[in-house]
């Protein structure tokens, strides 16, 4: 039932560009074209999968009317978005069946590529392996000197996600054991090894690993290296040339494909190192002048020294993953964030497995890695602002985050969307203690 490599067109979402009318996304069952021949019946926002990409700029304030038409609560949550805790989606905050619900989001940060899905108390994982995810790029007018494709047509969303197929072509889902669920196809905006057609030139690949649980490990086929010019809080200070990159779940990376000197039958291919090849970029016409590539993105990312440090444990019991001893608990806040303080965050992993944790509300910047009191280098995918950091089997993350300005309480959690449903997510509440 797999399409033949590199003959479906690359999807791409439709575009949601916010005037000053709220945008209305229904959550709806919709049956989608994923394999060639079949129609998969998946949730989704907005009626597609991937759901719209919503394109915004840093400061403008965008209100999204989410229409609940399932016969089960939803809520939307924006991954990497600096929110109000009233519009961050928490678990606790469900739109009922046949209810609406505005979320407001100020969008006041850093242009960056974030994500939304769905965040239902322990059902997450099989909601968002459904369909209910979308691109959210915030797009900088300052950054249009930089001569990067930027929130145009030559700037893609690219969301990577995992599927197993029954025979009709509808979605299997059975997670077991404790790597969380795998599929058996990986997808690429939805279809199975698509092919993007483009005039040459630079070509920005905004990828999205959306798999609840696989990590992905890019590269191009014929050897050359990837250039990395983004991560999830945005832009790197300077292009990183990498021969291969590592996405795990939640993670962004911008990459940008230098297609300038190609023409006419010029194809990349990009791979991963595990499952094989993803996706291909065929160039059409040309030749185009060569491009420039700025040496230069931006300021490093920098925070003052923290003020407090915080250790959270990532542990087991009873077969299941945890969060400092407990699973989720909406009387628990493991932490009381201070107002305007960067804090460090210590995450210790008592644990045999990897886990990219994730904290709502804040970027922050990786700055040490640790196993058995031995430091590490850090991951080269660690560099600039963060929102999710992958912690390796035993290792001691160190993160330093800014808590600038909303009050309450945001979870955090791991990202491997079955551990995060059972049951490591947890709390923490900002609090202002006067300064
Ligand atoms: Cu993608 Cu609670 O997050
Ligand atoms: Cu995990």
């Amino acid at each position: 039932m797999r399409a033949e490599a590199f003959t479906t067109p690359l999807p791409i979402p439709p575009t949601v560009r916010p005037g000053t009318e709220p945008v209305v996304l229904p959550v709806t069952r919709t049956a989608v074209s994923l394999l060639p021949g079949a129609a998969t019946t998946m949730l989704t926002f907005g009626g597609t999968f991937p759901g719209p990409t919503v394109i915004a700029r840093p400061g403008q304030v965008v209100d999204i009317d989410v229409v609940n038409e399932l016969d089960e609560p939803a809520v939307l949550h924006l991954h990497g978005a600096h929110v109000a805790a009233a519009h961050d989606g928490h678990v606790r905050d469900l739109i009922p069946t046949g209810g609406q619900r505005r979320y407001t989001f100020d969008n006041a940060q850093r242009a960056a590529h974030l994500w939304y899905h769905d965040h239902l108390l322990m059902r997450t994982a099989e909601r968002v392996y459904r369909g209910l995810a979308g691109s959210y790029l915030l797009v900088d007018q300052a950054h249009d000197g930089l001569g990067l494709p930027n929130g145009d047509e030559r700037d893609i969303p690219v969301a990577l996600t995992d599927k197993t197929f029954d025979a009709d072509g509808q979605l299997v889902y059975d997670p077991v054991g404790h790597t969380g669920f795998l599929g058996d196809v990986v997808l690429v905006n939805g279809v199975d090894r698509p092919v993007l057609t483009v005039e040459p030139g630079l070509l920005r690949l905004r990828i999205l690993n959306a798999s609840n649980a696989r990590p992905y490990r890019l590269g191009r086929a014929d050897g050359m290296p990837l250039v990395q010019v983004g991560t999830d809080g945005g832009l790197l200070a300077t292009p990183a040339s990498r021969g291969e990159v590592e996405v795990w779940p939640s993670e962004r990376v911008d990459l940008l494909l230098d297609l300038s000197r190609m023409g006419d039958g010029d194809r990349v291919v990009i791979l991963d190192a595990g499952v094989g090849d993803l996706m291909a970029v065929d160039v059409t016409g040309g030749p185009a002048e060569p491009a420039i590539l700025p040496t230069s993105l931006g300021p490093a990312p920098d925070l003052d020294p923290p003020e407090v440090v915080r250790t959270i444990t990532l542990d087991e019991h009873g077969g299941r993953f945890l969060l400092n001893g407990h699973g989720f608990d909406d009387a628990i806040r493991d932490v009381y964030a201070r107002l305007g303080a960067v804090e460090r965050w210590r995450l210790v992993n008592t644990t045999s497995f990897g886990h990219p944790i994730h904290l709502h509300l804040v970027s922050f910047l990786v700055r040490q890695r640790t196993s058995s009191g031995v430091a590490l280098p850090l991951r080269p995918e660690d560099e600039g602002w963060k929102d999710t950091v992958l912690v390796r089997a035993f290792e001691t993350v160190e993160l330093d985050a800014r808590f600038a300005d909303h009050l309450g309480d945001f979870m955090y959690h791991c990202h491997v969307l079955e551990h995060e449903d059972h049951d490591m997510m947890s709390q923490f509440r900002v609090v202002d203690l006067g300064r």
